[in-house]
């Protein structure tokens, strides 16, 4: 899928690895749809990168069908169609113990898991399943009949077990990545994870120093945080690559977490 010409939702677009893929997107002659409770901070990027590129969709939250609806709505109604999306937003939750006396002892209470999940991986849910429909029913744009990618970010955290109720909202995301590129196949939709290591942005900058220097210290090279760049190349090479389908691709320094 090329991106020049091409629009793209991106959620959590206002921060970080959202705010850097659509710096990318627009870098690359693409447009971006920004859906983020953050509405400052989409209305700000969409004035730096131009209003006409960019759109800053409003406050979205992604749990809410109608906001997200809307904001889809909004976007055909800028752009005309849709190539695909790239699902950011995020929020982090420190509480990593079931019991209150495992690691950390800081006990991750029932409505917490159930807040992080909602957003983390319910939101996905939602963003992707609106996305898919609207592809589903636009015209292929590819000699192989592509339609559309739905890229899912979920997290190292998710795949190694770790921080319980961040890591098992991103454990989800991670699960839907298969059953998403199996049933949008048929249209020429692909359906791509990335699960980052330690990346410089807000949700990391506000942790304590000695959780990113731990976080450095389990990669095996690069020795240092990832930025965010990093993290928007890797998004540009799915769009472009064909052959990328159903996998999601660590992207961590060889990072293994462990509890
Ligand atoms: N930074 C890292 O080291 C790292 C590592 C692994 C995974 N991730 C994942 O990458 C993604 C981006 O993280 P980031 O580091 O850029 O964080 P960030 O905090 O800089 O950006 C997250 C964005 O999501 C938005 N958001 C939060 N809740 C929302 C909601 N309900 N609806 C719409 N938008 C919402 C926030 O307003 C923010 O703009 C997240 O899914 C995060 O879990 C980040």
């Amino acid at each position: 899928m090329k991106i020049s010409g091409n629009t793209f939702i991106v959620t959590g677009g206002a921060s970080g690895l959202g705010e850097a893929t659509v710096k990318t997107l627009v870098e690359q002659g693409g447009n971006a749809v920004i859906l983020d409770v953050n509405e400052d901070g989409a209305k700000r990027l969409a004035q730096e990168l131009g209003e006409n590129r960019v759109l800053a969709a409003g406050k979205v939250d992604v749990t809410q069908e109608d906001e997200v609806a809307q904001a889809l709505a909004l976007a055909i109604k800028q752009f005309g169609r849709l190539a695909g999306a790239i699902l950011c937003h995020g929020i982090l939750d420190a509480s990593p113990s079931i019991t209150g006396y495992g690691p950390g002892n800081a006990l991750t209470s029932y409505d917490q898991l159930k807040y992080v999940s909602n957003v983390n991986f319910l939101g996905a849910y939602n963003v992707a399943q609106k996305v898919a429909d609207i592809l589903i029913k636009q015209e292929h744009m590819t000699d192989d009949g592509e339609r559309g990618v739905i890229i899912m970010v979920t997290s190292i955290a998710g795949l190694d077990g770790c921080i319980l109720a961040y890591g098992t909202s991103k454990a989800a995301i991670a699960g839907l990545v298969l059953p998403f590129a199996r049933e949008l196949a048929p249209y020429g939709i692909r359906v791509m994870g990335i699960a980052p290591g330690a990346f410089d942005t807000p949700m990391t900058q506000v942790l304590p120093k000695e959780f990113n220097a731990a976080a450095v210290h389990l990669q095996l090279y690069p020795k240092r945080i990832g930025q965010a760049q990093e993290f928007s190349s890797l998004v540009s090479l799915i769009l472009d690559n064909v052959m990328l389908n159903g996998s999601v691709i660590r992207l961590d320094a060889g990072t293994r977490m462990f509890q």
